[in-house]
């Protein structure tokens, strides 16, 4: 099984974002995790729009932006003109979930759903064929640094069977605290796609912590390591 790695930036130092996001390159990123907060429906607030418009003009790996925001309906458009590729969103702030998934992808963007730690899986119920990708939060959304929830590598395995009954390939993303220490554990459950912000950029070479990374996560899935 192969294992995508996408470092999250929120722990990199924005004022080298782009060093950090060609250090994660260098060392096999697959894609760059954006988060883009609003101080609303998390604490903090991060990236907006040209923020990532900048980064598109840099980055060689498709952008996975990360909506934590209340009202993402009003802002998919600028999002996916800015040059996401991926763009999730959050099942606790929209009530026609449905809809935002195909607007979404109507605009030529993969359309990912998120849980939160505390919103069970049948949440994902009806919309789970529709979906390009789930990630599921193993940390409260809001900051980096956070310690891994321990019942989110079941969840993810839960969020896998719900897909695989629907027909629907689509991979499961894993967002929060996962570490290289920890890589190998948290990969039982087999998550396609792996969100790590601090063990990546809060070590002295973002590069190296990637491909080290990612060489734990495809040894651990059992896929052959390219270096
Ligand atoms: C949390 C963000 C995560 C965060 C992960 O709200 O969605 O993407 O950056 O950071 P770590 O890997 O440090 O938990
Ligand atoms: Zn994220």
């Amino acid at each position: 099984m192969s294992v995508l790695i996408a470092p999250s930036i929120l722990s990199a130092d924005f004022a080298r974002l782009g060093d950090a996001i060609a250090a994660t390159e260098r060392g096999g990123a697959d894609f760059i995790h954006v988060d883009v907060m609003d101080g609303h429906f998390v604490p903090n607030i991060t990236i907006g729009v040209p923020v990532v418009r900048s980064l598109k003009r840099i980055a060689k790996v498709p952008l996975d932006v990360h909506l934590m925001i209340t009202d993402p309906d009003r802002y998919i458009e600028a999002f996916a003109e800015a040059g996401a590729s991926m763009m999730s969103v959050h099942v606790e702030v929209l009530p026609h979930l449905h809809r935002t998934v195909h607007a979404i992808k109507a605009l030529g963007v993969k359309a990912g759903v998120v849980l939160n730690p505390a919103t069970p899986v049948a949440a994902l119920e009806q919309i789970a064929p529709d979906v390009d990708y789930v990630l599921v939060m193993s940390v409260n959304p809001g900051f980096g640094g956070q310690s891994f929830i321990p019942g989110s590598e079941p969840k993810v395995k839960d969020v896998r069977a719900l897909l695989d009954r629907t027909g629907n390939p689509a991979p499961v993303e894993i967002d929060g605290g996962i570490d290289l220490g920890h890589v190998a554990r948290r990969l039982n459950a087999r998550p396609r796609i792996i969100v790590a912000g601090s063990a990546v950029f809060h070590t002295p070479d973002a590069e190296r912590a990637t491909r080290d990374l990612k060489a734990a996560a495809l040894a651990a899935a059992g896929a052959p390591v390219a270096r």
